[in-house]
């Protein structure tokens, strides 16, 4: 029996690339899936994994969209009965340098990631909170799941990114801000930054396919740990981020305070910033930071 078995699983974007395989490998593990995408794709990919076996609808619709949003909550819940792991995966980029982007260009980034992750996540978070009312207090809810896809972008800061980069690191927040909140409704969130070869990075000859040997940047490789996220066996993993390409896990040290000064009781002064400047850094490097990213 798979490790999703019984269970009820949205993924976003997931008509090709990561998505795609994300909806596979969790039909394959025995959840129902509800593919979403924008066009058609979602439709090939839902088919195939029904041809495999597998139990998928396609729901088509943009994940900026409010009104699309709820119907894809509602969708997985019409057809399967309930809703127990939210994938947010869809998104696009559109770089440039801070000095030569255009607002559609940052507007369109900042929407499908921002918006296109908390929309789905709200009307999931409505219909997880409406269930736990109806069970009554003291009864065990059922385990949920929401997991977050940021970059490596997003955690370093991508030059030409400003769009996607500081997006992305919204979503890291925006990962704790709902494990906060949804905690008591037994939900888990959690967030990835993947890196494989897909039309957004097939570009890229660095990401390309080996003649031989393993294929690090398959997007195969990212789902294993989506899955394992979404199954009980997760079920105390909260709030956390993983950068996941290949055959490498790495999971982010959460957000923390590096150093403390203090000014006595007192307002601090600008002299007395400046004279504290040594101390307040405490002989860690004060420019930019390295990119903290695996290597290629
Ligand atoms: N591939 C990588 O190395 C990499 C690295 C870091 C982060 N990511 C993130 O992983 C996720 C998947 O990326 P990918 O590489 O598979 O990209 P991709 O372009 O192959 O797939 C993204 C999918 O999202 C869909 N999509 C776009 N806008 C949508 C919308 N408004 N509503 C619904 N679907 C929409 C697209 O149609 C597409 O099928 C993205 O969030 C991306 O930012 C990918």
């Amino acid at each position: 029996m798979g490790a999703l078995h019984g269970k009820v699983a949205i993924v976003t974007g997931a008509g090709q690339g990561v998505g795609r395989c994300h909806a596979e490998l969790l039909a394959a593990e025995g959840a129902a899936v509800v593919v979403n995408d924008l066009g058609e794709s979602a439709d090939e990919v839902a088919a195939g994994i029904v041809a495999a076996g597998g139990r998928c609808v396609a729901q088509r619709g943009s994940v900026t969209d409010w009104s699309a949003a709820q119907a894809l909550v509602q969708r997985a819940i019409d057809e399967f009965g309930d809703l127990d792991v939210l994938v947010n995966n869809a998104g696009f980029i559109r770089d440039g340098m801070s000095f030569s982007m255009e607002e559609q260009q940052f507007d369109s980034v900042v929407g499908v990631h921002l918006k296109g992750h908390f929309a789905p996540a709200h009307f999931a978070a409505v219909h997880w909170r409406n269930v736990a009312k109806e069970m009554g207090e003291g009864a065990v809810l059922p385990a949920r799941r929401i997991i977050m896809t940021t970059s490596e972008s997003g955690l370093f800061g991508g030059p030409a990114q400003s769009n996607y980069g500081s997006a992305k690191g919204g979503i890291l927040t925006m990962t704790v801000v709902l494990a906060r909140e949804l905690s008591r409704y037994n939900v888990t969130v959690n967030c990835i930054a993947p890196r494989a070869r897909t039309p957004m990075t097939q570009v890229n000859p660095k990401f390309a396919q080996p003649s031989e040997g393993f294929d690090k940047y398959d997007p195969a490789n990212i789902s294993p740990m989506v899955a394992f996220l979404a199954s009980d066996a997760a079920s105390e993993i909260n709030a956390q981020t993983f950068i996941v390409l290949g055959d490498q896990v790495h999971r982010m040290r959460p957000t923390e305070i590096a150093n403390s000064i203090s000014g006595g009781g007192q307002k601090w002064t600008v002299e007395g910033l400046i004279a504290a400047k040594d101390e307040m850094f405490g002989g860690m490097p004060s420019g930019i930071p390295v990119w903290g990213g695996p290597p290629m």
